[in-house]
């Protein structure tokens, strides 16, 4: 039994292969739509969430299984006290498989250890988020084509952003990735994040302001200012808006670089940048629910003949 905690958990081969199955699922779905019959997915969500939940419960539609769960911590017996390590002995009665997302750190990962079901992290607190990663390599491999040889530009809450700090991990396994951090001196990438770029001698470049880099950039990689993560009110409305990516800006960028954001989207993307064919963020929800369905019959083990 296998459960996905960060993108690590997967190689690279095993990555290939997932985003290879999940390709298939998007030009095959009829194929897939009986695949997980009579199997059922827990969505357990101590933290607000629409795309990860309602992609993985899509995700488990789409492949002809069932879905229970809570999309609220108040409203399950955590709110009375109850261990994540009991909720999920319960769980895994109940489900095959099982999607948490948690404030706290490492709390999927508590989970796991006492559960006879596979758990995947749907996001722990600002450590990781896997599946949003996964996503992400997805919707990057589809429209350019490779994983490898760009410049990517990461630009907004770096401190607290849990999609951040999982998609530098997975892609520092890729070949040629330069990577320029772009935020403010109070949300720079975590130290440990810059010390295990320097032990692999991968490029990197901290900057603050996105004008200045847009015109290098394959990828711009937007992201919100966290404002749930924040320890007092009066610093996060200092720093909502640093960056706000508008048209103007995107005259600087090359005519093949793309925008993507793990979304929900505040004010850090001017709506009148939606129109532009290189903002790829809502495309990017659609390979949300194409790699959530791969995973799913990953982890559960179904493969599908052809
Ligand atoms: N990208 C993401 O995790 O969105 P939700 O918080 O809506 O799940």
């Amino acid at each position: 039994m296998r459960h996905l905690m960060s993108p690590l958990d997967f190689t690279v081969e095993e990555l290939d292969k997932l985003f290879t199955l999940a390709d298939d699922i998007e030009h095959n779905p009829a194929k897939y739509a009986h695949a997980c019959t009579g199997k059922k997915l827990a969505t357990c969500f101590y933290e607000p969430s629409t795309r990860t939940r309602l992609s993985f419960e899509s995700a488990m539609l789409s492949l002809g299984g069932n879905v229970l769960g809570f999309s609220d911590a108040g409203s399950s017996s955590a709110a009375k006290g109850e261990s994540v390590s009991d909720t999920i002995r319960m769980i895994s009665c109940y489900a095959d498989i099982c999607a948490m997302r948690h404030p706290k750190e490492g709390a999927p990962m508590v989970a796991a250890t006492k559960s006879s079901i596979p758990v995947i992290n749907a996001g722990d607190g600002g450590h990781q988020h896997p599946t949003q990663t996964l996503t992400d390599l997805l919707t990057i491999r589809a429209i350019k084509g490779r994983l490898n040889n760009f410049t990517i530009g990461l630009c907004g809450d770096l401190k607290f952003g849990r999609t951040v700090h999982s998609l530098i991990n997975a892609l520092v396994r890729y070949d040629n990735i330069n990577f320029v951090f772009i935020s403010p001196d109070e949300l720079k990438i975590p130290e440990y994040i810059i010390e295990m770029l320097r032990e692999k001698d991968i490029p990197y470049r901290e900057v603050t302001a996105l004008e200045d880099v847009m015109s290098e950039l394959d990828i711009l990689y937007m992201t919100r200012v966290q404002r749930e993560r924040f320890f007092n009110e009066e610093d996060y409305v200092r720093l909502k808006d640093f960056y706000i990516l508008n048209k103007e800006k995107m005259a600087l960028a090359k005519d093949d670089m793309i925008v993507l954001h793990p979304l929900p989207r505040v004010n850090e993307i001017s709506v009148e940048v939606d129109d532009d064919p290189r903002a790829v963020y809502f495309r990017q929800v659609q390979y949300g629910v194409y790699v959530r369905m791969a995973l799913l019959l990953t982890l559960l083990e179904i493969t599908v003949e052809e």
